[in-house]
């Protein structure tokens, strides 16, 4: 295998005038892995925000095969330590198989999803639809102490340290990793049992599955799920007692399938299904409710309220953008990126499960997505989601907005135009209680300085904006998901 860095840089093949909508301006990759200890702080660094910011960012390395969509890039894990008033950063690209592989050649080997699987240079690959590249680009959480990077399409799951960001190797969870199918981004991690509960799908029968994995990263549960047909699953949201899984009617047609082609079309006819299974549940103790069709990316949390479920995500209005509009076929996919585009809203879906009764109702009106939650009220009780708005048409978050579920209050901030943001990490004030007494933490894209920087905001003042921030080494490309994992649960902390 050669060698995939030189002098710390990861070697790019792409253009240096590339102007790809995502791969320019906010979305210009990086391809330089930097160690930057005790970062300058400007404002007030509270002296108990401490732990680790860990983002996820798509930096592709070589044009692509036919057509590039940003999802295809390689991920890339930001890491920002908050620890005795000192702000430390490092960025690591995961060493998955498909990246060494492309570095090898010099190229890329694994068309992306904007292209025809065919068009692959590899027969191999990875992804529910398969002959795709797992960018380990999706998500990033923290397991048993050591972060863990995941793909949106099932792969393998990437284990980093969560302090110097080494590569750790895959998840073998004692030796059953599903690997024939892979996992899906958007594990779930129970604080409470330190538990991580995982999908995975596929365009072949069992469509889903369902498993968990210990404190001790041991599979100990994994289990088909029936659905009527191959479905795309974004996300799943699990209870004290219960997982949640989803049947929404915006799928890859089956007969296109068949002719190796691969559409997400919506079918309004059709409702949306939510699945109910106890966390240890066989596949025929699964229970399905039926609510208003729409599809869902991303849920904040869900809990048990007497008899009834109650889950609580983001409602889509529009799950398939129209066909017209600037740009043509590109633009149409780009639409499908931009959460105004989607009309996506806070919604909250009820099943009770002695009477089987469902009811659902929007919790805001505003136009956010990307919702998190102090992951201490993960799968328990909670009231304040905190979630992004974005720039219109674009995959870009241009400010925060904070929901109170339990009266509907929001507060907002919005950053200065040309300024963008990450998912927030809720990171909980050390020796707080209350769900807000946290810090959000998050990085910016500022178009206006050319740089990025780590702000910090109190969880209990969004509006008040920004009290820290810590510029980074160089300007990062935006991306996906994020996370935050207090000192103590990270492996080598102490
Ligand atoms: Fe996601």
């Amino acid at each position: 295998m050669a060698d995939v860095e030189v002098y710390g840089k990861m070697l790019s093949t792409l253009p240096d005038d590339d102007d790809h909508p995502y791969r320019s301006g906010a979305w210009r990759p990086q391809n330089v892995e930097y160690d930057a200890d005790d970062l300058r702080v400007e404002g007030e660094l509270p002296a108990d925000l401490y732990g680790v910011y860990l983002r996820n960012t798509e930096n592709p390395l070589h044009p692509a095969i036919v057509r590039y969509h940003p999802f295809d890039g390689d991920g890339m894990i930001h890491k920002v330590s908050f620890r005795d008033g000192k702000v430390s950063y490092r960025n690591r690209f995961v060493r998955t198989d498909g990246l060494l592989a492309e570095q090898e050649a010099g190229r890329s080997l694994w068309a992306g999803l904007a292209e025809n699987p065919n068009a692959s240079a590899r027969a191999d690959g990875w992804g529910a639809r398969g002959r795709m590249k797992d960018a380990a680009s999706t998500d990033v959480i923290v397991h048993a102490g050591v972060a863990v990077a995941s793909f949106y399409q099932c792969g393998d799951l990437y284990r980093l340290d969560p302090l110097t960001l080494d590569d750790l190797g895959k998840c073998s969870w004692g030796g059953s990793f599903p690997g024939d199918r892979g996992v899906s981004a958007h594990t779930k991690v129970d604080d409470h049992t330190g538990e991580l509960l995982f999908f995975n799908y596929s365009t072949t029968a069992p469509y889903l599955h369902y498993g968990v994995v210990d404190a001790g990263d041991h599979l100990v549960h994994y289990v088909p799920v029936d659905l009527p047909g191959p479905r795309l699953p974004h996300d799943m949201a699990f209870t004290e007692h219960y997982a949640i899984l989803n049947d929404m009617p915006l799928f890859w047609e089956p007969d296109l399938i068949a002719r190796g082609l691969y559409a997400a079309r919506y079918h309004p006819e059709l409702p949306s299904r939510l699945g109910v299974i106890p966390r240890r549940g066989g596949t025929g103790d699964i229970r399905w409710f039926e609510f208003d069709p729409t599809y869902v990316l991303h849920w904040t949390n869900a809990w048990e309220e007497g008899d009834e479920v109650v889950v609580d995500g983001f409602f889509q209005g529009c799950p398939e953008p129209s066909a017209a509009g600037p740009g043509g076929p590109d633009g149409r996919m780009w639409r499908f990126l931009a959460q105004d585009a989607m009309q996506t809203r806070l919604h909250r879906w009820r099943m009770n499960l002695v009477t089987g009764a469902t009811s659902e109702q929007d919790l805001s009106e505003a136009c956010t997505e990307f919702g998190t939650i102090n992951s201490g009220f993960g799968g328990r009780p909670y009231r304040y989601t905190y979630a992004a708005t974005n720039e219109p048409g674009w995959f870009l978050f241009n400010g925060l907005v904070k929901h109170d579920t339990l009266t509907g209050r929001e507060e907002s901030y919005q950053f200065e135009p040309g300024v963008f943001c990450s998912e927030v990490g809720v990171a909980p004030r050390v020796g707080g209680t209350g769900e807000d007494d946290a810090y959000l933490v998050t990085l910016t894209v500022d178009m206006n300085r050319d740089l990025s920087e780590c702000v910090v905001f109190r969880a209990g003042d969004v509006g008040r904006g920004p009290i820290a921030r810590a510029q980074l080494p160089e300007r990062i490309a935006s991306g996906s998901h994020s996370c935050w994992a207090p000192g103590d649960s990270l492996r080598g902390w102490a």
